[in-house]
């Protein structure tokens, strides 16, 4: 037994040395829009009916390049396809457009009504309109996936559940939270998340056991996650699922992680224009903001750092 715990211990040391000398890059293929990480400007280009896929390119194709990358690494760096979701409309969204953003961060937004706020009934027909579009994609096996990495959050769990619902109905896929995905935290209701055993009796496929406590231990009233903070915990995410088998994953968010997430994907190093500098030598920028139900597939390389 205690051979076994010291084991587990030594694991989670070297992981995590491990990661810490861990460069993470995002490949282009010519398959998915071509964002610029270090910059606010969003790909509209791109249709959202596309799945994030740029015209003329087919999930079968993807699945052949993914192959060749995990078949032939190169000097050891290990591939990841990962598709960004950001979530539906949700109350809290439609109450930032009704009162404005001002009055929405300075007042409405500290209201305990907004709580893990859950989908506005525009935001239910959105889901139900990303099943509508993914729905051949997903049947017909090309889009294939072998994890669900959800934020704890409602809106985000019910976007995945009604959206996603043929991966999710799948028992094969593995449907985990963790903590690291949510929304940046404190001071708004709406990113407080409920309690552990609210969320499982509501979304029993989901494994919640990796939230850190019952409650929301995170969430304060009054101070909110710094940039530095939040792109370190999206970092984590990155590290997490590197620390995982399953080689493609979706990741139902939020817009703000997801932009900490992506900004470790090169693009985001160097001089952006919040000017706030990281640990190290990452600036950490701000980013693009995404639309309802958008996916954004990228192509994760890691690398040891030289
Ligand atoms: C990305 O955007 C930044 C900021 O707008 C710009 O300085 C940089 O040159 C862009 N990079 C590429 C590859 O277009
Ligand atoms: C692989 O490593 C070799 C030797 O360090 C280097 O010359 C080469 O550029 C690397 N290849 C890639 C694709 O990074
Ligand atoms: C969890 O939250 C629900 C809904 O807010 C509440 O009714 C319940 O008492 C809480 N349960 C625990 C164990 O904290």
């Amino acid at each position: 037994m205690h051979l076994i715990k010291l084991l587990s211990l030594i694991t989670v040391l070297l992981v995590c040395i491990i990661n810490a000398q861990c460069n993470y890059r995002h490949v282009e293929l010519g398959l998915f829009p071509s964002v610029n990480f270090s910059s606010t400007s969003h790909p509209s280009q791109i249709p959202i009916e596309n799945n994030g896929l740029l015209d003329g390119v087919t999930w079968n194709r993807v699945n052949s390049e993914f192959e060749k990358l995990t078949n032939e690494p190169v000097n050891g760096s290990e591939y990841k396809l990962i598709l960004f979701l950001r979530h539906s409309e949700g109350w809290h969204n439609v109450a930032e457009r009704k009162y404005g953003s001002k009055y929405w961060n300075d007042v409405e937004s500290k209201k305990p009504q907004y709580l893990d706020s859950t989908l506005s009934d525009d935001g239910i027909v959105q889901a139900q309109q990303l099943q509508q579009r993914i729905i051949k994609d997903v049947t017909q096996n090309k889009l294939r996936i072998d994890l669900i990495l959800c934020s704890p959050f409602s809106r985000a769990l019910q976007t995945a559940e009604i959206g996603l619902v043929h991966l999710w109905s799948n028992h094969r896929i593995p449907k985990i939270s963790v903590e690291e995905a949510r929304e940046s935290i404190g001071v708004h209701y709406c990113d407080k998340r409920h309690n552990r055993t609210y969320l499982m009796s509501k979304f029993p496929k989901v494994d919640f056991k990796r939230l850190i406590s019952n409650e929301d231990t995170l969430w304060t009233p009054d101070v909110r996650e710094s940039d530095q903070d939040e792109f370190i915990r999206g970092r984590k995410v990155l590290d997490w699922i590197y620390n995982r088998r399953e080689k493609r994953v979706i990741v139902p968010a939020h817009g703000g992680i997801i932009n900490a997430i992506t900004a470790s994907l090169g693009y985001a190093w160097g001089e952006g224009t919040s000017g706030k500098t990281l640990p190290g030598d990452i600036k950490y920028i701000s980013g693009f903001s995404m639309r309802n139900t958008e996916i954004l597939p990228v192509i994760v390389r890691r690398d040891l750092k030289k």
